[in-house]
């Protein structure tokens, strides 16, 4: 039997890998399941990328390869739209890099700037792709835990000198997933001078830049004066158009940086299918008739949600941004427990902290991805869960 490789072996779990086959299970049995679990919506992409898709799907030119250039006119789009939303200017064709998701891209970048003895700072909790393009790569994962102490927020002076130093990439993710948090201004401005000043790569992951609340605004990282220096920027269609499945999304950056995630993609990949390129086009394009409402729709969902779980004896805060609730548990009450017995007692998905890594340890996350009435249900269910594991502390929010 041959041996996998020590980069391999360290590859924890993925948190949503033993989910499926219990929902099944529960399904099986007649469960009325609800489930919150993944970031994955179950609402429909825009009009305009399903009837585009229809259509280039049938153009002979764009059955060939993609290659990295892809469907031109996807750039194009990338880059009028990053224009119109952060008045930022991108070469379509030497700033941005068009991907099969934004993991795809984030997980190969790390190819380009870590090998052995350098690190890459990965907050936990954090999505997964951060720590598994750094191990593959062979760096070293540096993970920070970020916590309510820090609202959240990585502090690179807390970093050990010696760590600092090797340190190649920073990923950040603002708004966070799972967290929710967003990041200041004032923040963002720090963490680009250190970055400058320390050399490393500000990876800055934006895939819920437009699913924001109560009229904020979450930024670009370009513009913070400086970041075109240190940062690269990743998009995805995936949240902001219910677009998960069909794979696609860009980074953007100056070119030498873009360029260096394009060859290492040249090496991996021939390119996203240009009919999904095009309908991505066709989504961006739909942009101002499809968002807002879309957004709508989740801020309707958080409502219900903070509502409902505070009403079931859970202390949540208001999200200004994402489609998740990070929601506290009592001290000593431990994440996977809880999400355990919510599946197993209850029928309800949620996603317990501590899989996101041991910084997610006392939290568990909830998913904007059923109707208000389900959210709600789905509170109950788990107010009932709490109060049988935790009875002294669900009688003295309840009363
Ligand atoms: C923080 C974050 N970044 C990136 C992604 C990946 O999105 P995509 O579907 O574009 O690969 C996700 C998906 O859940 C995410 O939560």
């Amino acid at each position: 039997m041959p041996s996998s490789s020590a980069r391999f072996a360290q590859l924890p779990e993925y948190v949503l890998a033993r989910i499926p086959a219990k929902k099944r299970e529960l399904l099986m049995r007649g469960v009325d399941v609800i489930d919150l679990g993944a970031g994955d919506a179950d609402l429909s992409p825009p009009p305009a990328a399903l009837a585009r898709l229809a259509e280039a799907s049938r153009e002979p030119a764009l059955q060939r390869y993609g290659f990295g250039l892809g469907y031109v006119p996807y750039r194009e789009a990338v880059s009028a739209w990053m224009q119109q939303r952060f008045h930022l200017r991108f070469d379509p064709l030497t700033e941005v890099v068009p991907l099969i998701g934004s993991k795809e891209g984030i997980s190969h970048l790390a190819f380009a700037y870590l090998e052995e003895g350098s690190v890459g700072i990965v907050p936990e909790p954090g999505y997964n792709s951060y720590q598994g393009g750094t191990l593959l790569a062979g760096g070293e994962a540096y993970r920070y835990a970020l916590r309510p102490r820090t609202d959240f927020l990585v502090d690179l002076d807390e970093i050990p000198a010696d760590v600092r130093r090797r340190a190649r990439i920073l990923y950040l993710n603002y708004p966070n997933n799972p967290t929710a948090a967003v990041a200041p201004r004032g923040y963002l401005e720090s963490v680009v001078r250190r970055c400058r000043e320390l050399d490393i790569l500000l990876v800055y992951d934006n895939a819920y830049s437009e699913l924001a609340f109560d009229g904020y605004v979450p930024p670009s990282i370009f513009e913070i004066d400086g970041a075109r220096d240190v940062a690269i920027e990743f998009h995805s269609l995936s949240k902001t158009y219910n677009m998960t499945g069909w794979r696609c999304g860009w980074a953007v950056a100056r070119p030498d940086i873009a360029g260096a995630l394009a060859k290492v993609k040249s090496f991996v990949d021939t390119g996203q299918f240009m009919a999904v390129q095009a309908a991505g086009a066709a989504a961006i394009e739909s942009y101002a008739s499809f968002v807002p409402a879309n957004v709508a729709v989740f801020r309707e969902r958080r409502d219900a949600a903070v509502a409902a779980f505070r009403e079931a004896g859970f202390a949540c805060e208001t999200p200004k941004a994402t489609m998740y609730l990070w929601i506290p548990l009592p001290e000593g009450l431990p994440s996977a427990d809880f999400a355990e017995r919510l599946m197993d007692d209850e029928g309800v998905v949620v996603l317990p902290g501590s899989g996101f890594g041991a910084g997610g340890e006392g939290f568990f996350r909830i998913s904007f991805i059923a109707p208000p009435d389900r959210i709600r249900e789905a509170a109950r269910r788990a107010g009932r869960v709490l109060a049988g594991l935790a009875p002294a502390v669900a009688s003295g929010r309840g009363s």
